[in-house]
């Protein structure tokens, strides 16, 4: 790995922890006005300070993020299928020349091992580490984005091996019970998804789980932009991730920050179908 692509992950996963948390706000290129994303400036902006990158697409990039915000951006670069249909149909919906345009730390796309366009996703993945390769850029890869994914230890194994063999430098997938199998058997960092909202005490489990089965942080979403206090959510997590804190500590810090954070705005529409 070249200077550059060193450079730019360890402003991701911090040398000093070797940990992250990424914030996810990309759902919405498949799945639209996501719950808490309706208006992902307002959304975005109290939470940025608190992560460690920021995971979106160009279109929200540009449309909700001030330019001069410091955290490294995770741009990601597959798309090209909704909701309404057949989710692994992606393609590689921006250039490695946007990506530098646009100052990108990373690159990410989605694999769907097991789906109906599988192999389409995975050569999306080959040919972005080649691009990345030639420009220094890391490529995350994601992997079971979709209700029908499988997301048991044996299949989740499967999905990031595939993805770290395929060149990916870091890989995205979600916590399952035997999850120390799937970071042991990963050779680049594993980073956790959040998945579907939960309360907020077992989405600090969960995270707290993750990190202490091997995960090199979290890439969380629902469960810190639709919690009832977000800014008090990523705060906790960070806490989790970065600082050793247990979940009773996390806890009781977000119960503590949430009498003094400001709420998250009432619903504008219910979230779009879920994927989980
Ligand atoms: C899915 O393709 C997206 O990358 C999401 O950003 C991802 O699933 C993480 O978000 P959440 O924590 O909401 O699952």
């Amino acid at each position: 790995m070249d200077w550059g692509m060193k450079n730019r992950l360890s402003r991701i996963i911090k040398p000093d922890t070797g940990r992250t948390v990424m914030l996810a706000v990309d759902h919405g290129y498949f799945l639209g006005p996501t719950t808490g994303l309706e208006d992902a400036k307002s959304t975005i902006k109290p939470l940025a300070p608190y992560a460690d990158a920021l995971m979106l697409t160009r279109g929200l990039l540009r449309t909700s993020v001030e330019p001069s915000v410091e955290l490294p951006i995770v741009l990601r670069v597959s798309g090209g299928a909704s909701i309404l249909k057949e989710l692994s149909n992606e393609g590689i919906v921006a250039s490695m020349e946007e990506a530098i345009r646009l100052n990108a730390a990373a690159v990410a796309t989605s694999i769907f091992v097991g789906g109906e366009y599988e192999k389409r996703s995975l050569m999306n993945l080959s040919k972005l580490v080649d691009a990345g390769e030639r420009y220094g850029i890391p490529v995350l890869g994601v992997t079971a984005v979709g209700k029908d994914m499988g997301r048991d230890a044996r299949y989740l194994s499967l999905a990031c091996r595939i993805a770290a063999e395929l060149g990916a430098h870091f890989v995205k997938t979600y916590f399952c019970e035997g999850f120390e199998t799937i970071v042991s058997s990963c050779p680049v960092p594993v980073v956790v998804a959040g998945g579907k909202k939960l309360p907020e005490r077992e989405a600090l489990q969960l995270a707290y789980n993750a990190v202490h089965q091997g995960a090199s942080g979290v890439d969380m979403g629902r469960n810190i932009f639709q919690s009832e206090a977000p800014v008090a959510m990523i705060r906790a997590v960070r806490a989790l991730v970065h600082e050793n804190a247990s979940v009773d500590e996390a806890y009781k810090l977000f119960n503590k920050l949430k009498e003094e954070s400001p709420k998250r705005r009432p619903k504008l529409q219910e979230a779009a179908a879920s994927f989980d």
